[in-house]
């Protein structure tokens, strides 16, 4: 194996190919965990460099009020990066502006939010919260609604007459006028009710999902988020992205300038902290480490497969896949599903393939794409067998043995494990043809 490949995990299909071809460097697929990612703002002034002389003092301060106390008794050490980007977030809020929580699901920006948002409560300020979901995205101000309900009446009572109705009419305290709702007074009437509310202390607005804010929602917070005092009102906005992505969504939701955090995944001791502390008996080291590889530090992905350790009823062999829950199944195939068919064909073959070296990627991605990773056009005349020419070791994917796991090899396994399936009903849909028809039959369960 290419010595920049690390051992490829035989666990989440895809996902693990996502991992490896993000630790192989392989920027051509625009994927991957840039653990060296620094903070953005939006208002373009330079965030402090962890290596800046400062971070020492950070360092100081965040053992007493770090956002994850009730976290960090065994892991505050290991936990430096993460403390690191939300003691900055902290200050942020302590002072002018938002902070935007991004990265892929599971990865902890809820979690991280909550933090956030407990601390700035602590300290007195009013905090109020929404977390739309997908299924309701087709809801008018849903979004809006929820996040302001727990505003009452009084904080409204100095509004115009006609923004309070809009205003009113939108948390469905009234009902909706016969002419349909004055936008520009809803607007004017959420401004008014934020900036009354700010005058008595700060006030910290948490959106949680900015990708599934419905559209008329958005509107009217970015109108209110440009026209607020980003000293007394704060912004916690989360949004999915994949790694290496910016978000697109959140930072129109933030008052003032935001900065940008896309959480790192958690390390190896984190990972084995976060499996300790779960009041089940503890793991082996070889499966916690197993774990750690094929969740590539996500949480969610960390625990889900634990849960699954779990309803087994015990650790698996050593030689067997780890098993999955349902949810992290389809957490990754969602996650599939959101990429362009010639990277989904690429990880489906980092992830099969016996040997998935980098040139072998690069060369089946330039032949599956008509284009080099510099951009160019390939030969048209030139062989298009993936192998690559700067790699001759590398077997040729789809014949019999060069593929690693073994349901996928010829005549093998009747039922592909849990974990491929993933990946064979990504292969079916991007019309790879499956190994044998016993694998068809399966995917038809
Ligand atoms: N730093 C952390 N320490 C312990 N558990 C965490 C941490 N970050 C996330 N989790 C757990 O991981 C899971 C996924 O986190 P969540 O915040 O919901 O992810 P996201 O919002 O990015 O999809 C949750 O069960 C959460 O409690
Ligand atoms: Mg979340």
């Amino acid at each position: 194996m290419d010595a920049g490949v690390p051992p490829r995990s035989p666990v989440l299909g895809a996902a693990g190919a996502v991992l490896t071809a993000v630790r192989a460097g392989a920027t051509m697929l625009r994927l991957g965990t840039d653990r060296t990612a620094q903070p953005r703002t939006t208002e373009g002034s330079p965030v402090p460099d962890v290596d800046d002389p400062r971070r020492v003092g950070m360092r100081t301060r965040m053992a007493s009020t770090s956002p994850y106390e009730s976290h960090e008794s065994h892991e505050r050490h290991e936990n430096q990066e993460r403390h690191e980007w939300l003691r900055r977030a902290q200050d942020r809020l302590a002072g002018r502006g938002s902070v935007v929580l991004h990265g892929p699901h599971g990865i902890g920006k809820t979690y991280a939010a909550t933090a956030l948002a407990d601390a700035r409560r602590e300290r007195g300020e009013l905090t109020l919260w929404t977390a739309p979901a997908r299924a309701e995205q087709p809801l008018p101000y849903c979004a809006l609604a929820d996040l302001l309900r727990t505003v009452d009446d009084a904080a409204l009572a100095a509004l115009p007459a006609p923004q309070q109705r809009a205003l009113r009419a939108v948390l469905r305290r009234e009902p909706l006028p016969p002419g349909g709702l004055d936008t520009l007074a809803l607007r004017l009437a959420v401004l008014g009710a934020l900036g009354r509310l700010a005058a008595a202390s700060a006030v910290l607005l948490v959106i949680d999902s900015a990708q599934w804010v419905d559209r008329p929602s958005t509107e009217v917070l970015a109108f209110v988020a440009r026209r607020l005092d980003p000293a007394r009102v704060h912004a916690v906005v989360t949004e999915n992205t994949e790694p290496g992505g910016a978000p697109a969504y959140a930072p129109a939701l933030c008052t003032g300038g935001a900065l940008e955090i896309a959480l790192p995944p958690l390390t190896q001791p984190e990972v084995a902290a976060l499996l300790a502390g779960r009041g089940r008996p503890e793991l082996p080291h070889w499966l916690t480490q197993r774990v750690y590889e094929a969740s590539g530090g996500n949480p969610m992905f960390a625990l889900e497969i634990a849960r699954a350790i779990d309803h087994r009823g015990g650790p698996p062999d050593r030689a067997e896949p780890l098993p999955l829950t349902r949810r992290l199944r389809e957490a990754v195939a969602d996650r599939l599903d959101r990429l362009d068919p010639a990277t989904r064909w690429v990880l489906l073959l980092a992830a099969t393939a016996a040997q998935p070296t980098l040139g072998l990627l690069r060369h089946s991605a330039a032949a599956r794409t008509g284009r080099t990773e510099q951009g160019d056009r390939t030969d048209p005349g030139a062989r298009t067998d993936p192998t690559p020419r700067t790699d001759p070791g590398a077997p040729t994917p789809g014949a019999p043995g060069s593929v690693r796991c073994p349901c996928l090899r010829r005549g093998t396994a009747p039922h592909p494990p849990l974990q491929c399936r993933p990946l064979l009903l990504r292969q079916n849909q991007l019309g790879l043809r499956p190994p044998n028809t016993r694998h068809q039959a399966t995917l038809h369960i």
